[in-house]
């Protein structure tokens, strides 16, 4: 791979607890991973980011991080997590995981030091009245009390408390986990909540001296060959996001304007016109992204009457045409990997699986459910096991398959419906998500990633453009069927009628020669 593998990658996000379990216990590990990592060179991804595999209370899935330098050991141990980053790199498979430098856990050393001595608190944000009226983005006040009187902050859930980045010890020992990391051959990291690091009396998010964390941080990165930085931005302000990818910063960062977009052809070429001109002039190359473990699956989104994305579980619940939204989400999927950048694959984007919006509340996990007071369901209904085989669940999920005793059940329950979505029935289905994710990703490593795109005259209800390579994908996002330029249809994410291109359907074609 060259010099700048990332610039064109397909990354795979990997959210291990719900990825594949090798133990049976009920919960996603590196056994798992480790045993499907030929399905993930198969489904022709370039790297796999992971989502916090450090010992963690599980306040927030793992984004409580008791021991940056360690395994939960319900996921395995660091010998395994070496192994595991051999392995993938034997097949090729670069490995980004996630660092969270924001917060930490009430289990962590530090932390748990604070509480236990006054004196040292000053790594955190402690004060013997809370300091301001900030909220916390789970809900509820962002400052919890201690035994001894003294409160602490923390943007999300208690069990997170903030680090105060103005103590340089906090520099100094993240810079040391980035080492410890990247000693141990792993290829980039994933920044989690990066924009949120410094705090005022009066404001949190986007503060100038980040910056000037992460160019320490660039310098670290830049002592090893090829390892990158990737930015988790959520700025409305895309002037203010292109400040993070300047060259002595990161390398890239998540798209989510592009993520938020509706399904409609104006939003969607407005956020690509505005993506490129952002990003052009620093020579940063984009990013585009459906779905993650924050977010409402695109089946679900697209079947919606408002096809937007926001915070908050707003839309939850609201009626969705699934057929809908599985047809818009595989010609979703061909618009993004022809954009020019690099893509992300959230786990089981390429099975086709909707959110699960059903869970029973006493199920329910992620913080924001309870801290809501159940208001807003929270991001369970995206993290839910994947259906791997059989006919119902744990659908090969473990090897507690079936209903014997001790057979353990997912952490998270799957619907009895996913028997059509496992990967073993989409394998030998050729009109299957799944294969549609291998042939674009296939053709994309071949003839799409990095680059530039040239707009083709359309109708206001299509996104047509040309790539470097002369492959040309044109998106219908009107009701009637549409015309296809010139050229041999090399996929398409649904079938054309008499020769022309349906409503919410992808087609990739090549130059006729
Ligand atoms: C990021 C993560 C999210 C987590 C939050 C706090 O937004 O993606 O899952 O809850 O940060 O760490």
């Amino acid at each position: 791979m060259s010099q700048t593998w990332w610039r064109g990658a397909a990354i795979y996000q990997v959210y291990l607890r719900s990825f594949a379990d090798g133990n049976g216990d009920g919960a996603g590990d590196l056994a798992g991973l480790r045993s499907h990592l030929p399905y993930l060179k198969d489904l022709g991804i370039d790297a796999i980011w992971l989502n916090p595999w450090y010992p963690s209370p599980m306040a927030d899935g793992g984004y409580d991080v008791a021991d940056y330098r360690d395994i939960e050991p319900v996921f395995g141990t660091l010998a395994e997590a070496e192994r595991f980053i051999e392995e993938a790199h034997e097949l090729g498979i670069k490995v980004i995981i996630d660092v969270v430098p924001n917060h930490s856990s009430t289990e962590s050393a530090w932390f748990k030091e604070a509480l236990a001595n006054p004196a040292a608190r000053d790594r955190f944000w402690f004060a013997d009245e809370p300091l301001n009226d900030w909220q916390s983005i789970f809900g509820g006040s962002a400052w919890t009390q201690v035994p001894d009187g003294q409160w602490y902050l923390h943007l999300f859930d208690p069990g997170q408390p903030d680090f105060n980045w103005n103590n340089p010890e906090v520099h100094q020992e993240f810079e040391d986990v980035l080492r410890f990391w990247f000693d141990r051959g792993v290829d980039g990291v994933r920044i989690d909540s990066a924009a949120l690091l410094i705090k005022s009396d009066t404001a949190y998010e986007d503060l100038d001296e980040v910056h000037d964390v992460y160019r320490r941080w660039r310098e670290v990165a830049d002592e090893y060959d090829e390892r990158i930085l990737i930015g988790e931005v959520w700025l409305p302000d895309q002037e203010r996001f292109a400040r993070y990818l300047r060259p002595d910063e990161l390398h890239t960062a998540f798209n989510f304007d592009f993520l938020s977009c509706a399904w409609d052809p104006a939003d969607l070429r407005r956020s690509i016109d505005l993506t490129l001109a952002t990003h052009t002039p620093i020579g940063a190359p984009p990013t585009w992204v459906l779905a993650n473990h924050d977010v409402t699956r695109p089946v679900t989104r697209y079947g919606r009457a408002d096809t937007s994305f926001a915070h908050g579980g707003a839309l939850h619940g609201t009626p969705t045409d699934l057929e809908l939204g599985y047809r818009r989400a595989r010609a979703a999927a061909l618009l993004a990997m022809a954009l020019p950048g690099s893509v992300y694959v959230y786990q089981g984007e390429e099975l086709g699986l909707p959110e699960v919006e059903d869970l029973p509340d006493e199920v329910r996990q992620d913080p924001m459910y309870a801290r809501s007071g159940g208001t807003n369901p929270g991001r369970d209904g995206c993290r839910i096991p994947l259906p791997w085989s059989g006919d119902e669940p744990p659908f090969g999920f473990g090897t507690g398959a079936g209903t014997g005793a001790g057979a353990a059940r997912p952490w998270l329950p799957q619907p009895e419906s996913w028997r059509k979505l496992t990967a073993e029935a989409q394998r030998t289905d050729l009109g299957s998500m799944l294969n549609l994710y291998r042939t674009a990703l296939s053709l994309r490593r071949e003839l799409l990633g990095d680059g530039t795109l040239t707009w083709l005259p359309s109708g206001e209800k299509v996104l047509a453009f040309t790539r470097d390579s002369g492959l040309t994908c044109v998106t219908n996002l009107g009701a009637e069927p549409v015309p296809l330029p010139a050229g041999e249809v090399l996929l398409a994410s649904g079938p054309l009628v008499d020769g022309l291109l349906p409503s919410d359907t992808t087609a990739w074609l090549a130059q006729r020669s």
